[in-house]
């Protein structure tokens, strides 16, 4: 059996997310269905681009990652197929033709994020693989159809946790904090952001939902006594003030964009904190080794571990990535909160 599941569990939230994002376009104006959809971002969507990567422990393809994701069902969703991740693309020639899914587990926005997992492929290289599949779609259709097929697909984005976690609070083996405090480091990060979404758009890409970096400080790993640690939410708060008046700006610098915030990590913040109201029994806890008091330092589910039966009652899937259950949730409330 393939274990193609990889990390898809992750991608029922995107797929969710997209039925928002196309309702919220709709109510706006613009297209109701979309051509395509580029995904760009981290270990809560990447659909398997590190799989064929023997350097790198930043990996999910293989159980129980994926044991709630069923594939079906999201998909017909938002009327698009799963999207292939890019490494599938190149290795087996997947079909390009909705869209392509280019995020990477231990990704970041800058390029030495996460490097500690071996390979990577950050933003930057996330966005050069587009550049590939832009060139691919010009030898299948005519200059204007491409441009019309790209203005109609949706790019969705949700990157920067990694920066803090693989990068910044890492002191022993990156500069950052040493270098910038976090006001300069936040700065640091979304002005590269911003310039990485305008490079896309460059390439022709008109439709954006930009998603908050998540509260990093109420993982399983970093939760003391039921709190999540301040410190690094606050750091993560810090760059999604400055990420909510960029897509502002840009909204009102280029009419002819759509540019969609969603405030994921407030609304993610809020499961946290209402967890029983939810139907949440356990949100200290890791559903897969989150009783395992050796494993509750790791981020990541451990190949062959037997999960949690009772997985719904679970925030955490792992040390740091919520459960289906919790994404679930909070597309649903994204999807109100979008119309706000
Ligand atoms: C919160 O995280 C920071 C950064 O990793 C760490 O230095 C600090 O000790 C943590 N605080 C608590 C209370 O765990
Ligand atoms: C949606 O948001 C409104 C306004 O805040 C709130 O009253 C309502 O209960 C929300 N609905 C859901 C399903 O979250």
């Amino acid at each position: 059996m393939k274990h193609n599941t990889a990390m898809r569990l992750k991608v029922a939230y995107l797929l969710i997310l997209m039925t928002v994002a196309s309702l919220v376009l709709e109510a706006n104006g613009g297209a109701t269905k979309y051509t395509a959809m580029y995904v760009f971002g981290d270990s809560l969507s990447d659909v398997g681009n590190n799989k064929y990567f023997i350097d790198t422990l930043a990996k999910a393809d293989y159980l129980p990652f994926g044991i709630d994701f069923g594939g079906g069902l999201t998909a017909e969703m938002v009327g698009l197929p799963l999207l292939p991740s890019y490494a599938d693309v190149i290795a087996k020639g997947d079909s390009i033709l909705f869209g392509v899914n280019y995020a990477s587990a231990g990704a970041g926005i800058l390029r030495d994020t996460g490097y500690l997992f071996g390979h990577i492929i950050p933003f930057e290289e996330q966005i050069n693989n587009l550049r590939k599949t832009v060139d691919q779609l010009r030898g299948k259709l005519h200059g204007n159809e491409v441009s019309k097929y790209l203005s109609n697909a949706l790019v969705f984005v949700d990157i920067g946790a990694n920066d803090y976690l693989n990068n910044y609070f890492r002191r022993k083996y990156y500069p950052s904090s040493h270098i910038y405090n976090l006001e300069q480091f936040a700065d640091l990060l979304i002005n590269l952001y911003r310039k990485h979404i305008l490079e896309i758009q460059g390439l022709g890409l008109r439709k954006f939902l930009i998603l908050e970096a998540p509260p990093i400080g109420c993982g399983p790993i970093r939760v003391r006594n039921m709190k999540c640690n301040a410190t690094l939410n606050h750091a993560v708060a810090m760059f999604n003030t400055r990420l909510k008046s960029v897509v502002h700006d840009l909204g009102s610098i280029h009419p002819g964009s759509a540019f969609i915030y969603a405030p994921s990590s407030q609304l993610f913040q809020s499961l946290f904190d209402f967890a029983e109201a939810y139907g949440f029994k356990v949100k200290d806890k890791a559903c897969c080794g989150g009783s395992d008091s050796s494993k509750r330092t790791k981020s990541m589910c451990f190949r062959n571990t037997i999960p949690c039966p009772n997985r719904n009652e679970y925030l955490y899937w792992d040390g740091a990535h919520p459960t289906e259950a919790a994404n679930r949730i909070l597309a649903a409330y994204i999807h109100n909160a979008t119309y706000l």
